[in-house]
């Protein structure tokens, strides 16, 4: 029918945005159709020198007909935006089981990492049936990373994260494009999503060389870049504990709360001053620029790593 005129479907939204895009051209096609209609059968009927009867409406039926195309059209137009709000924020909001896969943009490449330590470029394995959060962040400029098949599209912002997930029903390669014009080589920045029966994607898993995962990276980064000389327990300097700090509320010397969360890690990594932690002088100097965003990415996962509990320790893999 209709939906083959689509590109191939290949993720769980797909259906919903083909549907509503559809949905969306029959009623505006028929709304048009409508229109052009009565427009030329008015122009017909009411022709120079036509007998038919040019009085006004009574004045009744006319009002009649306002109520009743007002409410229709609130009626189309509320529909429309459940219809769309409902799909738009199953597309934002990953399911928690979901593997992680944090995505860096760059011209003209894109770097793909799964928590797992798996690293690729320009490609990215995934199981079939399974869905993928993805973490996005650009290291140059405004990049957006683009799946047709899985009608997924989301902008990779330097200095920023911006996320997107996708459950992919179908195994084979798609294609990932970048659509946001980047400099001379965006239409080079391409790329491939493959998807895999799980047996398959396991054993493709077990046969990537052996890395270290994020976190460890950044307990690694922590102590090379000199985080641990403030931020361990038991340092002189009088910073916030980390540990136990993953999701946490955390109240800001202004009186606002935020909840510790990537973005909040993030920012105060590279504006430390911005926003002080109840209690605290703001003696952390920023990090922008001394540290990239995959380097912020790993002493994120690190941070996580140490757990929303309250943990003193802060050795990954220790009780
Ligand atoms: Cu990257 Cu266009």
């Amino acid at each position: 029918m209709l939906a083959g005129l689509m590109p191939e479907q290949a993720s769980e939204l797909a259906p919903r945005v083909d549907a509503i895009f559809l949905g969306l051209t029959a009623i505006s096609a028929f709304i048009v159709l409508l229109v052009v209609g009565l427009v030329v059968a008015f122009s017909i009927r009411f022709r120079r020198g036509s007998k038919a009867n040019r009085d006004a409406l009574p004045n009744l039926v006319s009002r009649e007909f306002e109520i009743g195309w007002t409410a229709a059209t609130l009626f189309v137009f509320v529909f429309i935006f459940w219809w769309a709000a409902s799909a738009e924020i199953r597309a934002f909001v990953a399911p928690k089981d979901a593997i992680e896969v944090h995505v860096v943009a760059k011209q003209w490449m894109w770097k793909t990492q799964s928590a797992n330590g798996v690293r690729e470029i320009n490609e990215l394995h995934v199981p079939v049936g399974a869905p993928v959060r993805l973490i996005l962040t650009s290291q140059d400029v405004i990049h957006a990373f683009y799946v047709p098949a899985f009608r997924l599209k989301r902008d990779a912002l330097p200095g920023q994260q911006t996320e997107a997930w996708f459950k992919a029903t179908k195994t084979g390669t798609f294609h990932l494009l970048c659509t946001e014009y980047c400099g001379t080589d965006h239409a080079r920045m391409l790329g491939r999503i493959v998807v895999m029966e799980p047996e398959d994607y396991a054993r493709w898993l077990s046969a990537q060389p052996e890395g270290d995962d994020l976190a460890h990276q950044g307990e690694r980064l922590f102590t090379a870049r000199g985080c641990a000389g403030c931020h361990a327990p038991g340092s002189a300097v009088h910073a916030p504990d980390l540990a136990g700090l993953w999701g946490r509320a955390v109240q800001l010397a202004g009186g606002r709360t935020v909840t510790a969360d990537g973005a909040y890690i993030r920012d105060s990594i590279l504006q430390p001053k911005r926003d002080v932690v109840a209690g605290y002088e703001p003696i952390m100097p920023s990090y922008a620029g001394l540290l990239s965003d995959g380097e912020i990415q790993e002493l994120t996962a690190y941070i996580r790593a140490l757990g929303s509990g309250s943990r003193s320790s802060r050795r990954l893999g220790e009780p």
